[in-house]
C-alpha cells in the first residue's frame, strides 16, 4: 500500500507521539510504500503569528522521527512545502469544495474554541482540510495513519475526491483509507492529555534523569498514605504508564501487589522508569548518531522524489481541469 502521513513542526516530541503515531509508522514502513512530510504550511495555519522558525523546527522534527526508527532507506521524508505541487492542488481543490463542508467539520469547530487566545478566523485555518487532501490524493494514498482527531478531515478529503471525479469526469485520484492510530492515550503527568502546553510531558529527548524527576512527581492513588496501604491502580496514572509500556505478566504483578499494599509506589515508579527507558533509550544512542547535514541530505533526496511523483500527478489533474481531457492510468 501507499501510505501517506503528516506532522506539523511545533516542537518537541513526548512520549505520547511516539506511542500514538510514530510506533506505528515504523510498523508500517517494514511492508508499504511511505512517504512522511514535515507539514509546515499547516503548522502556520495555526501559528502565523509567532514567527517560527519552521526550517530548524522541520529539521528537528525529520532528526526525531528517524532517532525513532524510521528509516530514510525505506521511506520517503519530505518537506510539504518543498513541493509547490501541493499548493497547486490546494487551490484547485478549493474551487470545488463547497464551504459549508469546512464549516461543519467537527474538529474545525473544536479547535475554534480551543484555540480561543489565537486569532485563526482565517482562510487558511478554514479550508484545513483542503490542503490535506491535496497532500494525500496527489500521492494517491491507499492509506492514512490518524488519530482520532483527524477522522474529520479524511472523511473531507475522500468527499472532494468523489467531488472531483464526478465535476471533471475522471477518475484520476484513490480514495484514501484510514489507518486509526491503537488508542493507547497515554495521559500527561498530572493527568490531562499529554501535552506541551500543559507543561505534563515526557519527552522523547529527556534524559534519564529528567524522567525520573518527572515520575518521582506523579500523583499516585491518594488513598494510599502508608507503604503498606493497599491501592488501587485504576485511580494511579503510573498504573496508566504500566499499561501502555510494560510487559503484561509484570502489569498483573504490579495490579496485584498494589491492591494487596505489598508494593511501595517509589518502587512500583522505578520499574515504570525503566519500561519508559526501554523506549528513550535507542531513541538517544541514534539521535546521538544524526547530524543536521545528514537529516538536509535526507529531506533534500525526499523532496526530489516526492516532487517527481507529485508532478505526475499535477499534469493529469490538469488535463482534467484545463482541457476536460483524462487519462486514467
Ligand atoms: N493534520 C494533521 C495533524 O495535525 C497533519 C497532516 C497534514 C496530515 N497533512 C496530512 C496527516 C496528511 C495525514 C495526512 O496531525
Ligand atoms: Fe500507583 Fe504503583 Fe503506587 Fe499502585 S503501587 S498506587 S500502581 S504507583
Amino acid at each position: 500500500m501507499r501510505i501517506v502521513s503528516g506532522m506539523r513542526p511545533t516542537g518537541k516530541l513526548h512520549l505520547g507521539h511516539y506511542l500514538g503515531v510514530l510506533k506505528n509508522w515504523t510498523e508500517l514502513q517494514q511492508k508499504n510504500d511511505c512517504l512522511f512530510f514535515v507539514a509546515d504550511w499547516h503548522a502556520l495555519s495555526t501559528s502565523y503569528e509567532e514567527k517560527l522558525n519552521l526550517k530548524a523546527l522541520g529539521r528537528d522534527l525529520v532528526k526525531e522521527w528517524i532517532a525513532a526508527g524510521i528509516d530514510p532507506q525505506r521511506c520517503t521524508l519530505f518537506v510539504q512545502s518543498a513541493v509547490k505541487e501541493h499548493s497547486e492542488l490546494y487551490l484547485l481543490l478549493n474551487m470545488i469544495t463547497p464551504l459549508g463542508w469546512l464549516e461543519r467539520n467537527p474538529t474545525y469547530k473544536d479547535q475554534l474554541e480551543q484555540m480561543r487566545h489565537k486569532e485563526i478566523h482565517t482562510a487558511g485555518f478554514l479550508t484545513y482540510p483542503v490542503l490535506q487532501a491535496a497532500d494525500i490524493v496527489i500521492y494517491n494514498a491507499d492509506a492514512v495513519p490518524i488519530g482520532e482527531d483527524q477522522r474529520p478531515h479524511l472523511e473531507i478529503a475522500r468527499e472532494i475526491v468523489r467531488r472531483f471525479h464526478h465535476l471533471f469526469g475522471c477518475e484520476i485520484f484513490t480514495e484514501p483509507k484510514e489507518i486509526l492510530a491503537p488508542d493507547s492515550r497515554l495521559p500527561g503527568l498530572d493527568g490531562r492529555k499529554m501535552s506541551k502546553s500543559y507543561n505534563n510531558a515526557i519527552y522523547l529527548s529527556d534524559t534519564p534523569e529528567e524522567v525520573w524527576q518527572k515520575l518521582r512527581g506523579a500523583k499516585t492513588d491518594p488513598q494510599r498514605v502508608r507503604r503498606n496501604d493497599p491501592g488501587d491502580p485504576d485511580v494511579c496514572l503510573v498504573f496508566d504508564y504500566h499499561k501502555a509500556l510494560t510487559d503484561d505478566v509484570t502489569v498483573q504483578k504490579i495490579n496485584a501487589d498494589c491492591r494487596a499494599g505489598s508494593i511501595g509506589c517509589v518502587e512500583c515508579k522505578k520499574i515504570c522508569a525503566a519500561s519508559i527507558e526501554r523506549v528513550l533509550e535507542p531513541i538517544r544512542e541514534r539521535r546521538a548518531e544524526l547530524d543536521d547535514e545528514t537529516i538536509d541530505e535526507i529531506v533534500r533526496n525526499g523532496n526530489i522524489s516526492a516532487k517527481k511523483e507529485a508532478a505526475k500527478t499535477m499534469e493529469r489533474v490538469n488535463r482534467a481541469v484545463f482541457e476536460i481531457a483524462c487519462e486514467t492510468e
